[in-house]
């Protein structure tokens, strides 16, 4: 008799679910001002005026989606005249696709045929707003993916608009962004930077405290008790620090857990760890590299295979190289390497003297970056 494999050994877990990028937690701490800060602004809407619009900034893993949907389930459980819409502009990321969100929240099912013109979109959304006395609370989440080739402002000024095209009917949004640098002033064409005149609420990143406090709790929920020992969590919340990104901590706890179950363990000891770290980091590359445009994307993988090939990663020798595959000036080349910078992918040592070239350094594994950017 072959010896069964999928329920042999002992489920060190709970609930593997509560791992998942995308669980709502039960509990969610550490993020009472910002979920103030967003409820006063949405509250005009409460009472048929238009909310204040609002722009929720902070690195990945800062808790910005999760306080969008705790407070969309409220406003749900409230009240009808309120309809919001959620929209992750990784997966939707034209007008279109947008406009169709909106539609099918607001009737219940997508719009009929799939050759239907944005303006028809825009009056049925326009008219059932007005008709009804309703305001529509649009969220575009990881806005930044909108901002190459103007949609953004595309998107934003039809739906700020609506109040003025269809009197009676009010609208909002919130834009969550995860690029610290990016200027949406200075992004957004020059007709919506007066409609929008959104209010920042900034996410910091957790500190120690705080990814200890978090993943302490997912821990109790999702594992049975005794499995991962205290000093096993410290080893995790120290590698979770060092790369700042809660969603990597997560996944190296759920990844860990497996590892000590798969070898038929009671407890995870730091070799079920030490493995899991290199995968788990892997969650924030292609989180990242999902942002990128397909240039962005070919000048990355250039750099890793260069990186395989060479010892030293020098600014200018770099570009010498990467150039060859994506053809740009080097201001646009220095421009990209900030960006990617910015994002956590690579690291820039701080010039010594003014002109200097930069040595860059991976942040993650070359293989794995070029896996990730593909062909
Ligand atoms: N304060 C918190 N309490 C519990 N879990 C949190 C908290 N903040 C973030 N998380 C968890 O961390 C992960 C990343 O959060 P998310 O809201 O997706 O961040 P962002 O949208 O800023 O990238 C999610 O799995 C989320 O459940
Ligand atoms: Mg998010």
């Amino acid at each position: 008799m072959p010896v069964p494999m999928l329920l042999s050994d002992q489920a060190l877990f709970r609930d593997r679910d509560v791992f998942d990028p995308d669980h709502i937690p039960d509990t969610f701490q550490y993020r009472d001002g910002q979920l103030r800060d967003m409820a006063y602004a949405i509250k005009p809407a409460l009472f048929g005026s238009r909310p204040h619009n609002i722009i929720l900034r902070g690195i990945p893993g800062t808790g910005k989606t999760t306080c969008v949907r705790h407070i969309f389930g409220e406003i749900r459980e409230t009240t009808r005249r309120i309809i919001p819409v959620h929209v992750n502009c990784r997966n939707d990321h034209t007008r279109h696709m947008v406009f169709s969100r909106i539609y099918r929240e607001i009737y219940g099912h997508l719009p009929p045929g799939s050759g239907i013109s944005l303006r028809r979109l825009l009056d049925s959304i326009g008219r059932e707003l007005a008709d009804g006395r309703r305001v529509l609370l649009l969220c575009l989440d990881d806005a930044d993916c909108m901002i190459p080739e103007g949609v953004l402002s595309d998107t934003l000024f039809p739906v700020l608009r609506l109040p003025e095209e269809f009197p009676g009917a009010r609208s909002g949004v919130i834009l969550a962004v995860s690029d610290m640098d990016c200027d949406l002033q200075r992004e957004l064409d020059t007709p919506v930077v007066p409609v929008l005149q959104a209010s920042e609420i900034s996410f910091p990143p957790y500190g120690e405290a705080e990814v200890r406090g978090i993943l302490a709790h997912r821990l109790r929920q999702g594992v049975c008790p005794g499995v991962v020992p205290d000093a096993i969590l410290d080893v995790i919340v120290e590698k979770t620090m060092l790369c700042g990104d809660l969603r990597v901590g997560m996944e190296l706890l759920r990844r860990s857990v497996q590892n000590a179950e798969n070898a038929g363990k009671t407890g995870v000891s730091e070799d079920d760890v030490l493995p899991a770290f290199a995968l788990a980091q892997n969650v924030c590359l292609s989180e990242t590299v999902k942002v990128l445009n397909t240039d962005e994307k070919r000048m990355l993988r250039s750099m890793a295979e260069y990186s395989m090939q060479e010892e030293q990663m020098n600014s200018r020798a770099v570009y010498a190289s990467v150039r060859e595959e994506v053809p740009m000036g080097y201001t646009l080349y220095f421009e990209r390497l900030k960006k990617f910078d910015r994002m956590q992918l690579i690291s820039l040592d701080t010039p010594k003297a003014r002109g200097n070239t930069r040595e860059i350094a991976l942040r993650f594994d070359a293989g794995s970056v070029v896996d990730e950017c593909g062909e």
